[in-house]
Formats: structure tokens, C-alpha cells, sequence
């Protein structure tokens, strides 16, 4: 049955795939977005697809709010601050958006009489802090763990590897699961977890279905590449443009699961589509590990640049060392699973890419207000 859905921060990265993907199935589709200019630069102009209503507004107004919900019956809750970073010192910013927009909408839901019957978050595995692991020490054939963050401290010593909380001994990453340990090391991911609880359990108290979707790193065609606070790819992809070196924290091993932005869009599609009244909890990842290293010297072959990594054993405080994702749920919630590898991905992202004015490198930029503030080593 088609759906009236309402995509909050639908201009950006994941809202267009959403959007072009909801429209092919026959979905009617609106978007709330205020443009902001860290994704979108300044005075930007944007034009929704054909046959997709577009309110230029922000989720912290409630009018703003109210006056897209009009005759929607599907809200998909994207609009959100992303950059790790960033959140360890914007963070009246970061709460007020993620956490005060996101209760503005389940407010707005409570008092007021809407159509919605349904919410889909983007939630994040950052809410995870460090991914699960296993100890050999603990148990021969391996027992999961789940490590506190690392400090500032063990990163300052170079000491990147997370240990068994039990015993202390090396241990040995696996996928995560939606029951494992959360564990927020950043204010963005405490924001994310604010909004899967406020979500839940408001969601619970009024009768709406909703799903908590945990996307691992989304890349592909149309990710910012103006936004210097987030989105490894984009950052590397600049600076190859630029004929920049391309400088990998701590020792290069760290591990990203990372997912194409359509495959992530089609997943949400799925919940879109069959409401979980009783709520559903599922990963979004393409379910593998790989090291910031190994995904910077794809990127440089495949946009056919001679510069080699480097890494700097520089670090970012609130950083995880590894996490990638347990599909089984998103599986047997949807039958659906990611499948598009990342050579597949990156080589349609590489491709966009070249399409694209090379935007000036913020990378540095980015990494001195993080040293300024004792939070990059
Ligand atoms: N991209 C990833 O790797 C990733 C990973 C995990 C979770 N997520 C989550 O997915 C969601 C979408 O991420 P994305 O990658 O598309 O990000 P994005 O930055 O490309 O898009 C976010 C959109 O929200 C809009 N926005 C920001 N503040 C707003 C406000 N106050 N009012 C209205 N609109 C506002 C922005 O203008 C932008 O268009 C976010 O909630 C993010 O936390 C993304």
C-alpha cells in the first residue's frame, strides 16, 4: 500500500536515495530540511525531485514541524548533526537538534491529532561505542566482550587496541548485535541513543509502529563533500583531487563497516513499508570489517592517483577502534540484506565524484579546532 512519508533532513545524503527509491515504488514523498550550510554551503538552492513536496524548515520549530506532517501517515527521522567530532564541543548544538528536534516531532505526535502511524530513525553504531569482541583467554572458544572506550590516555601512549574488560588480555573483534552492550563515546552517539529511547518508548505510550535502524558508515554518490566534520571518503576523495597526501589516524588497522548509501536506503524502505507495531531493532551494514588503510589505498587506485597513505598515529578522542554489523535481524525482519560490495560502491562513488567541483580542503581546518580543544593527539 503506498505511504504518505515525511523525511525529515531529506536534501541530504541518505533523504535523496530514500526519496528517489520511495518515489519508484509509488510512495508519495515530502522532505523537511532547513539546508543547513555545513552540509548544503551557504545559500544553497535546492530542488526536489519532480512529484516531491519540499518544506524549507528546521525540526527544533515546532510550526515548522506541524505544518509538514500535514496528511503524512510515515515520518523517516533524518534530520540530525552527524560529525563525531565535532559533537565534543558543539554541544548545545548537537543536543538541541538530535535530542530537542527529535522531541519537538514525538510532542508535536502526543498532543496533537496526526495521521502517523509510523517512525523510522536513522540511529547510528556509534551507540555502541566499541564494537563486541572475543577473548581467547577468557575462553578458548572465544567469549564475547565488550570493552570500555578507549581513554585519552591509552591513545595518547599509542595503545589503540582495546583489551578484555575480564582478564586484560588481546582480543579479537566480531560482529556486533542489537542486545550487545551500548555504550556512547561521543555526544553525537549520546544524542542518537537520546532519540532511540524517546522514540521507543513515545512511540510505545501512543500506539505507532516504529523501527531503531543502526547504520554503520554510509558512503556513496551525493555524500557532502563540503562537510569537513564527517565522511571519511569524501575528505580523502577531495585531497586526492587536490594532489593532497592522504594522512590515516592511528596505525591504519582501525575497521569501518562500511555500507552503500543504497543499499541503506532500500532497508529503510523495508520498515517504511511494513510497519513493526511492536517496534523492530535492526543494524544496517554491509556486515564486514575494513581498515581505514585498506579503504584509502581502494579510493586512491580507483580514482587513479599514485599517493600513497600514510598513517600519522594521530588520533580523535571519542573515536572507536573497530565495529561492524550482525545482520541477522535486519534480515529476518526484512528478508533483506546489503549486497553491494565495497569495490562495487566505491567505484559508483568515484565515478560521481569526477562529476563534481572539487570543493576546498577542510581537513585541516577540521583536525585544529580538535587539537584547540585537547581532543586530537
Ligand atoms: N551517513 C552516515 O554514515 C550515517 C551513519 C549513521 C547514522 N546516520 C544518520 O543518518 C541520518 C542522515 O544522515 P546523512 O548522512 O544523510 O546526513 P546529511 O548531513 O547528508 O543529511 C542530514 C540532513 O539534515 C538536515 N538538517 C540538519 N539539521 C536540521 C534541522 N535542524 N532541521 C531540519 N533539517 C536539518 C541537513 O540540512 C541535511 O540535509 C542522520 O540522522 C545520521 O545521524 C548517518
Amino acid at each position: 500500500m503506498s505511504k504518505n512519508i515525511l523525511i525529515t533532513g531529506g536534501a541530504g545524503f541518505i533523504g535523496t536515495h530514500l526519496t528517489r527509491l520511495a518515489k519508484a515504488a509509488g510512495h508519495s514523498v515530502r522532505l523537511l530540511d532547513n539546508l543547513s550550510p555545513q552540509i548544503h554551503g551557504e545559500n544553497a538552492a535546492f530542488a526536489p525531485p519532480e512529484g516531491v513536496e519540499f518544506v524549507l524548515g528546521d525540526v527544533t520549530v515546532r510550526a515548522d514541524i506541524e505544518r509538514a506532517l500535514a496528511g503524512i501517515d510515515t515520518v523517516v527521522h533524518l534530520a540530525a548533526e552527524t560529525g563525531t567530532g565535532q559533537s565534543m564541543y558543539e554541544i548545545d548544538r548537537y543536543y538541541r537538534v538530535n535530542v530537542q528536534g527529535t522531541a519537538v516531532l514525538l510532542d508535536i505526535l502526543a498532543n496533537t491529532k496526526t495521521e502517523v502511524r509510523n517512525i523510522v530513525l536513522a540511529s547510528s553504531r556509534s551507540v555502541y561505542g566499541e564494537g563486541a569482541y572475543v577473548c581467547h583467554d577468557c575462553e578458548p572458544s572465544g567469549q564475547r566482550c565488550f570493552p570500555n572506550s578507549r581513554l585519552p590516555a591509552d591513545l595518547a601512549a599509542h595503545d589503540w587496541t582495546p583489551k578484555c574488560p575480564r582478564c586484560g588480555a588481546g582480543i579479537a573483534e566480531t560482529a556486533t548485535r542489537e542486545d550487545d552492550k551500548l555504550s556512547p563515546a561521543s555526544i553525537y552517539a549520546a544524542t542518537k541513543l537520546a532519540q532511540e529511547e524517546m522514540i521507543r518508548i513515545a512511540a510505545t505510550s501512543q500506539g505507532l509502529a516504529y523501527a531503531i535502524l543502526r547504520f554503520q558508515n554510509v558512503y556513496g554518490e551525493g555524500q557532502s563533500l563540503q562537510n569537513p566534520y564527517t565522511g571519511i571518503l569524501s575528505i580523502f576523495s577531495t585531497r586526492l583531487r587536490l594532489g593532497l597526501s592522504l594522512p590515516v589516524f592511528e596505525d591504519g588497522e582501525e575497521t569501518r563497516d562500511f555500507v552503500h548509501v543504497e543499499d541503506v536506503a532500500n532497508a529503510v524502505l523495508r520498515f517504511v513499508e511494513k510497519p513493526a507495531l511492536s517496534g523492530a531493532l535492526a543494524n544496517v551494514g554491509y556486515g564486514e570489517p575494513t581498515s581505514i588503510m585498506e579503504v584509502a589505498t581502494l579510493l586512491a587506485q580507483l580514482m587513479g592517483s599514485e599517493t600513497k597513505p600514510h598513517v600519522t598515529a594521530q588520533y580523535r578522542v571519542g573515536d572507536i577502534r573497530h565495529n561492524f554489523a550482525d545482520l541477522a535481524a535486519l534480515e529476518a525482519a526484512t528478508g533483506f540484506r546489503p549486497a553491494i560490495s565495497l569495490e562495487e560502491g566505491l567505484g559508483r562513488f568515484c565515478a560521481w565524484v569526477e562529476t563534481q567541483p572539487i570543493p576546498q580542503d577542510m581537513l585541516d581546518k577540521a583536525n585544529a579546532e580538535l587539537k584547540a580543544r585537547n581532543l586530537m593527539g
